[in-house]
């Protein structure tokens, strides 16, 4: 038997209405937030990904599935949504058509990490990006899109956890503090952070090794080294969020794990005991050089990423079930080869009006096609045995009343249209109307 690879899942039909749901939520959110879909590639060139030699994220440096097309070309699959989008943005010249791009996405990423609860190697990310300003309040409409996703799927316990890494200046003159401070532990920090110390210090404070040593704890303060306008553009997202009413708490050491940042970082961090390590449901942050970086205009940029599995395992330990049942307006059952024919056809009349339908396609016995018709949730069964087509009738059946009516074989299509227009059957199930 061939089995998946490892870090990855099947999401079964069972359990695609809650994807489907959960999608159809993030769309009508980013509606109302006037953020506009966009798709980009599942692979992309791997400089995409891989364009600073000074990256130490482990997501670009340890985890990316890189590979070679068949003519030599270095790919990558995406870890990530920012950087394609980016790409997207400079390619297309998005930034011609409208001074600001608000952007959404929904899709796989790879990224090659040890699987755990909510951590796989392919799993599911909404994103957006806003490029184009640097204005303090879409950070924090950012956040607030973030903490609305959060209410409208009804997840409590969430924690906005909030910090700034500044300007550049700020990050310059606090890396030198960083180096000069670690430069008394090198002999205790593990060989990443060692590697860190010389290329990008900052990332030492999300280490998930070092950060529990005791010398952590008086490492220097980012707060310490902010420059004027970093400090005004922090405070400035502060007020805005608490003119949103959004709670959050300031972490002074959260840096998050990608390096194209700068300013505010933040993320969204779930409160709920059975999620264990991987509690961190959205995370994001501006990122002003990286459309520069990557020979685009010097343009600013701010976005937050959310992954799938973990909202959905939110929404489940919340007891919301986003899963709604499937159903059938009408399941056929036919009793003999010209029974058959006559249902496929008055099948087709209905479902050409829009109904959901199905019947037998085994040939069996009466009582395993009313089993279908049950776990297919039909309202109606309609059954078909050679006396009812000598007269052209057919009987029908009210699943929900139990009630059975003998009807033209013809007028199934407007006896349903006109029950479910009458709310006769099921009332109070929206769901269930025809559309
Ligand atoms: P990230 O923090 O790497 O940020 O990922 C965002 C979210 O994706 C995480 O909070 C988590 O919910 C989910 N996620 C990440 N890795 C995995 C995994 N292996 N398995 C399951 N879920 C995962 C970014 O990706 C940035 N691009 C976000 C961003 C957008 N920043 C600015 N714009």
């Amino acid at each position: 038997m061939i089995s998946k690879p490892k870090g990855t899942y099947d999401v079964l039909p069972d359990e695609v209405k809650s994807w489907t749901k959960l999608e159809s939520t993030i769309r009508k959110l980013c509606q109302i937030y006037n953020y506009k879909e966009i798709r980009t590639p599942i692979f992309e060139s791997g400089k995409v990904f891989h364009r600073d030699v000074n990256d130490t994220s482990d997501m670009v440096t340890k985890e990316t599935y890189d590979f070679k097309d068949r003519s030599d070309r270095d790919m990558t699959l995406r870890p990530e949504g920012t950087a394609g989008v980016v790409r997207a943005f400079i390619e297309n010249k998005l930034y011609v058509s409208a001074p600001v791009s608000k952007l959404f996405y929904i899709g796989p990423m790879f990224r090659y990490e040890r699987p755990q609860k909510g951590r796989t190697r392919q799993f599911s990310q909404f994103g957006v990006e806003a490029l184009g300003s640097n204005s303090p309040y879409m950070d924090a409409e950012v956040i607030s899109l973030g903490t609305s996703l959060i209410k409208a799927l009804g997840i409590r316990g969430v924690k906005v956890k909030i910090n700034t890494i500044g300007d550049k200046e700020t990050r310059d003159r606090y890396r030198q503090a960083l180096v000069e401070y670690f430069n008394q532990y090198k002999d205790e920090l593990c060989s990443d952070c060692l590697n860190r110390l010389e290329k990008n210090p900052l990332r030492i404070l999300d280490c998930k090794i070092d950060r529990d040593k005791e010398f952590f704890k008086n490492a220097p303060k980012i707060k310490d080294y902010l420059t004027p306008a970093s400090v005004s553009h922090f405070e400035a997202v502060i007020e805005a969020l608490k003119s949103m009413k959004i709670d959050y708490e300031i972490e002074d050491n959260l840096v998050r794990g990608l390096d194209y940042y700068s300013h505010t970082v933040f993320e969204l961090e779930a409160d709920i005991p059975e999620f264990g390590a991987q509690n961190v449901l959205g995370g994001g942050g501006r990122y002003d050089t990286l459309v520069k970086d990557m020979d685009g205009p010097d343009t600013p940029g701010v976005g937050m990423g959310f992954g799938f599995d973990r909202l959905l395992l939110a929404c489940s330990l919340a007891g919301k079930n986003l899963n709604s049942k499937d159903y059938l307006h009408v399941y056929f059952i036919a009793l003999g080869e010209e029974a058959r024919k006559a249902v496929i056809s008055q099948m087709n009349v209905c479902r050409i009006g829009g109904l959901f339908c199905d019947m037998d396609y085994l040939g069996r016995g009466l009582k395993s096609q009313f089993k279908s018709a049950d776990a297919n949730n039909a309202m109606f069964t309609c059954i078909l045995g050679d006396d009812e087509l000598k007269n052209f009738k057919i009987n029908i059946k009210n699943n929900e009343t139990e009630e059975q009516e003998t009807i033209s074989l013809y007028d199934v299509y407007p006896y349903v249209l006109n029950k479910l227009n009458s709310k006769s059957v099921c009332a109070g199930c929206k769901e269930k109307e025809v559309k």
